[in-house]
């Protein structure tokens, strides 16, 4: 089929577009309307339909795939490898729901999720869905705070965690730093449900904390029936950076949802049932979400749960993974390619990749020479594909399940079905022509999937993303692109304070915020600065309270690796800055604003850019200096 043609229909008639993807997934009562927009930019799916994401995940799979692989579990970290079908898989939620009815969750109910990359996390996540309560899935990297800010938020009445998780060989706690969390949050969630992994020691809270193995003794023969629920209902919340220091819980529908899933596996990921889809990102990410747990499942697909490194016990592991179960689509994100070219090839080539049709790349900029490395090695097509936490699932790329399409190097593709994307001028709010630098922007309705708002907080959905530009309600990406005259986009970083480390979306207020809580500082500036392997790093000039504490090079390097500390013991080591440098005043504006973008330049080797409203331009000496110690 035409690809252009489809897009067009996508756009010019949504509803009948949309109906007729809707037929990918079983609804158990029909829906009334396709779209309610009444109330922009508030979009409504399949009003009325009533449907279930764990039913379409694992259920209507097992007339005709039972036995067939649907979850294979494997640490190279434990060195353990267990493959469920799609029975054992229907039976394992049944008993993790039935344990979570049994403390108390109800529909609608919050669920934090704060697991290590094990089979568990999936049961828990697909038992939320089943049963109609909202998981919030919290990345394992982060620290206590991140935690306490989530927990506070979203008030969950449940945890589901883990004694550890395990990375490079060395065991990770969870449960000490969960405890901690715990402590600083204002809610108090009444339990925790614990898995066992004999990894790391545990002190069970009485009355509080629920060992998984012993609940799960009790639920064994558990038949826990799908509860059904209205397409808009609240699927999960799952927390994203932006400008600010808190965090936004971008909430999701269920219907809405298991549609653009459905339909992104086929037309774009070109998956099929009995096939073998290995996703290599985490399930705190929306990666994770989409195209590791939901995504798969509802194509009828065997999905890869991978804990471990790309290089360990070497750099073929992934390949072997991929030759062992014949996966077929590959999904990861280009910082792990740059690191496995940073190893020999033959530990790839001396795999059988005949199975894999294609490997996909998404979460930051594909730079032309890990593509064209990679295509290489593989002989497979690499399809880049751009999109957010708020929108679930590709806004660019290539449809290739339309049309053989083909890619562009530098550019992650065209805008996908549903998304009427513009690049709009920041400063007129006009669109802008081709090849010519500006906002990403969408115009509403955003198609099925993406956020239906912040959790808990309309307004700041409104404010934040619609209303941006002057002359219309446009939902703006914070990224900036252009368009060349084909169509084609090509994504030229944030418009906002939010960086991009290894594909992991940080927030630099974030850390700004952690660093000034070591008792020493008096302000800091932390900015995103160019790096070859991880794209960017996070890297802080921070005033002293008392400057002569570095003034000797033993001074600066002790206080350094304390600030590190504290980012590390409160928001993860996965937001710890590259460097923290001390001056003694940092370039603002007249107004006191921080020129964060003057400073990055500078970090960068660029111009510093205009300096017309700095306060004192001898701070940018300062950096200067800083950098060349
Ligand atoms: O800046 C863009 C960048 O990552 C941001 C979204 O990150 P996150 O919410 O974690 O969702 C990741 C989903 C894959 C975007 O605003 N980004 C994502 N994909 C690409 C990208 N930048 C360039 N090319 C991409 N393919």
């Amino acid at each position: 089929m035409n690809y252009q043609k489809f897009y067009q229909a996508s756009i010019q008639e949504p509803e009948t577009f949309w109906a007729e993807q809707a037929r990918l997934i079983d609804w158990k009562v029909p829906y009334t309307q396709v779209l309610d927009h009444s109330k922009p930019p508030f979009a409504k799916w399949f009003v009325g339909g009533e449907t279930n994401l764990c039913y379409n995940a694992v259920d209507r799979w097992l007339e005709t795939q039972a036995d067939k692989a649907a979850l294979i579990a494997i640490s190279t970290e434990t060195n353990s490898e267990k493959t469920y079908s799609f029975a054992e898989l229907h039976t394992e939620v049944q008993r993790m729901a039935a344990i979570m009815l049994s403390l108390g969750v109800k529909q609608g109910d919050r669920v934090l999720i704060y697991m290590p990359m094990i089979a568990e996390a999936a049961f828990a996540m697909l038992a939320c869905a089943r049963i109609g309560a909202v998981h919030s899935v919290v990345f394992g990297g982060f620290a206590s705070k991140s935690l306490a800010t989530r927990i506070d938020d979203a008030k969950p009445v449940l945890v589901v965690s883990a004694d550890a998780g395990m990375r490079g060989g060395k065991a990770v706690p969870y449960k000490p730093l969960l405890d901690e969390a715990i402590a600083l949050a204002e809610y108090q969630p009444q339990h925790v449900l614990l898995v066992n992994r004999g990894l790391d020691a545990m002190k069970l809270q009485q009355g509080r904390d629920v060992d998984y193995a012993s609940a799960r003794a009790q639920h064994m023969d558990a038949q826990v029936p799908v509860t059904w629920l209205e397409s808009n209902a609240m699927s999960y919340v799952l927390y994203t950076s932006g400008t600010t220091g808190k965090p936004k819980g971008v909430q999701r529908d269920v219907g809405g949802y298991a549609v653009a899933l459905a339909s992104s596996m086929k037309n774009i990921f070109c998956g099929n049932p009995g096939e073998t889809y290995f996703a290599t990102s985490d399930i705190g990410w929306v990666v994770g979400h989409s195209y590791i747990v939901y995504g798969p499942l509802i194509a009828g697909m065997a999905t890869i749960m991978y804990e471990g490194t790309p290089i360990r016990p070497d750099a073929g592991i992934w390949w072997s993974i991929v030759e062992k179960y014949k996966v077929t689509r590959m999904f990861s994100a280009p910082t792990a390619i740059r690191v496995l070219k940073k190893h020999p090839p033959e530990l790839m080539r001396k795999y059988d990749l005949s199975s894999l049709k294609s490997l996909f790349l998404a979460g930051e900029p594909l730079d032309e020479t890990t593509s064209s490395w990679i295509a290489e090695e593989l002989g497979v097509p690499i399809i880049d594909n751009y999109w957010q936490t708020e929108t679930g699932w590709p806004i660019l790329s290539v449809a290739r399940g339309v049309e053989a399409k083909a890619t562009r190097l530098g550019s992650p593709g065209v805008a996908m079905y549903g998304y009427n994307v513009h690049i709009i001028n920041e400063a007129t709010g006009e669109e802008c022509g081709p090849n010519e630098k500006g906002v990403v922007a969408i115009k509403g309705p955003l198609p099925p999937g993406c956020m239906q708002t912040v959790y808990g907080d309309d307004q700041r959905f409104v404010q934040t993303y619609w209303s941006n530009f002057a002359h219309e309600q446009l939902y703006s990406t914070f990224d900036w692109g252009i368009r060349d005259a084909d169509g084609y986009y090509f994504i030229l970083g944030r418009t906002d304070d939010v960086i991009n480390v290894a594909g992991h979306r940080l927030g630099t207020r974030e850390i700004e915020e952690s660093i000034s809580s070591h008792p020493e500082i008096s302000e800091v500036a932390v900015v995103g600065v160019e790096d070859k392997l991880k794209g960017q790093v996070a890297v802080a000039f921070a005033i002293l309270k008392h400057p002569a504490l570095a003034e000797t090079p033993e001074g600066s390097k002790a206080l350094e690796a304390a600030v590190m500390a504290v980012v590390d013991k409160q928001l993860g080591a996965v937001a710890r800055p590259a460097r923290v440098h001390f001056v003694g005043m940092l370039p603002k504006t007249r107004s006191g604003k921080l020129l964060r973008r003057s400073i990055q330049a500078i970090c960068e080797g660029r111009d510093a850019g205009d300096l017309t409203t700095i306060e004192d331009p001898s701070s940018l000496q300062q950096i200067k200096a800083a950098l060349s110690h």
